[in-house]
């Protein structure tokens, strides 16, 4: 069978998708025959005639059998995503923030309708992690996913450390190459790493999650004097997202800077790659890496769901079915580096048990431990602050 495809979206995503498509001919497991966009007004790439502006056009077209969703706005993701199933069409979607906001709706709806819904591109881009833990870990037990599920961050802590970029040079260039959000706070703030973990979460541990409920601090109040302290101490800043399912069934996840060592297997992840970790029962330790955002790489995670759904008998993820309960972990004592610009910041936190603190021109640099729940209570007003907190990772 070769899909029908009705394309929503044409920014880095969808003309990533469509120059592979395009390239690969007859062996290519599908064509697009509409592309559906918003604006009026944007300069295309290709002639008027392969864009529409009417979704029916591709949504009450019978003959189009996949709908691929590119866009980057959440509302519009979930009313195509919806009315694409309803009318029993396969759908694939890289919209993290919509799928991960709306999983549960959307499980339901594959369940009454024939189609079915395919997501490889919304998280660790080029990585196949979903098809990885579908084909392979259906039978294992996974108790811990991590890793860096946001390259833009990535590609900023890059040109900090290796280049001396200043943040907000590193940050333009993040969005020059394409790798950014349209809105770029849900990059540094790590909002889009966030949805990435909930979705990973869902499908690596079987524990439904919303991205609100995993404590995120991003990289936003980093400085120099953090990547100096870092290469110091022999160590690179990355920003991890974590979640692990304990033994009594709480489940530990937050999106985190950490001071990754040398022998991590994110130490050596630079630019906008992103690496994840899977530790299960039987396999016990595996680790992939590839280049997480990007119009290419990102295309092409599009294209193998494309090529997965037209396979006879696909049915879409099973893995979701595993879902439990879930019980958050607020205790966790974490073990932090700090950086606060003066003593009214340093205040902010007096529950922070202090084991090595150092004085310096650019403020007081703290190692200590403190409870996750005093964090999370603190955060906005210690990124309002200025203040840059990092794990200080006591294992790989
Ligand atoms: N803004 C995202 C990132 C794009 O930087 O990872 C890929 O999901």
């Amino acid at each position: 069978m070769k899909a029908n495809i009705g394309l929503f979206g044409f920014g880095v995503v969808g003309q990533g998708f469509y120059h592979i498509l395009s390239q690969k001919n007859g062996s290519a497991p599908g064509r697009i025959a509409r592309i559906c966009v918003r604006s009026r007004d944007k300069q295309r790439s290709l002639p008027a005639q392969h864009f529409t502006f009417d979704p029916a056009d591709i949504l009450d077209d019978p003959d189009i059998t996949h709908v691929v969703e590119l866009t980057d706005r959440p509302e519009d993701a979930f009313r195509i995503v919806q009315q694409a199933l309803q009318r029993g069409k396969m759908v694939i979607s890289a919209n993290k923030k919509m799928l991960s906001d709306r999983l549960g709706e959307i499980s339901e709806l594959q369940g009454q309708f024939p189609g079915a819904l395919l997501y490889e591109a919304s998280a660790c881009g080029s990585i196949p992690v979903f098809q990885n833990l579908e084909r392979y870990y259906a039978h294992d037990e996974v108790h811990r996913i991590q890793g860096i599920f946001n390259g833009s961050t990535n590609y900023i802590l890059t040109q900090m450390t290796e280049q001396g970029l200043s943040y907000a040079a590193a940050l333009a260039q993040a969005q020059a190459l394409g790798f950014a959000e349209t809105e770029p706070a849900l990059d540094v703030d790590a909002h889009d790493p966030a949805s990435k973990l909930a979705l990973l979460t869902a499908h690596a541990l079987g524990c439904p999650v919303t991205p609100e409920a995993i404590f995120r601090f991003g990289i936003r109040t980093i400085q120099p004097a953090d990547i100096a302290f870092a290469a110091r101490q022999g160590r690179k800043i990355r920003l991890l997202g974590q979640a692990t399912l304990l033994p009594d069934g709480r489940l530990e996840a937050w999106v985190l800077p950490a001071f990754v060592p040398v022998d991590s297997p994110f130490y050596a992840l630079n630019n906008e790659y992103n690496g994840v970790q899977i530790e299960s029962k039987y396999m016990e330790n595996q680790v992939l890496s590839g280049k997480g955002a990007g119009s290419l790489p990102t295309g092409f995670a599009v294209l193998g769901d494309l090529a997965a759904s037209v396979r006879p008998g696909h049915t879409g993820y099973t893995r979701m079915q595993l879902a439990r309960s879930t019980r958050p972990d607020t205790d966790t004592l974490l073990h932090l580096y700090l950086h606060f610009p003066d003593a009214v910041s340093r205040a902010l936190l007096p529950e922070l048990v202090p084991e090595t603190q150092e004085n310096t021109v650019a403020g007081l640099q703290v190692r200590g431990r403190v409870a996750l729940h005093h964090l999370m209570a603190r955060r906005q007003a210690l990124l309002d602050a200025g203040v840059f907190l990092a794990r200080w990772e006591d294992r790989n």
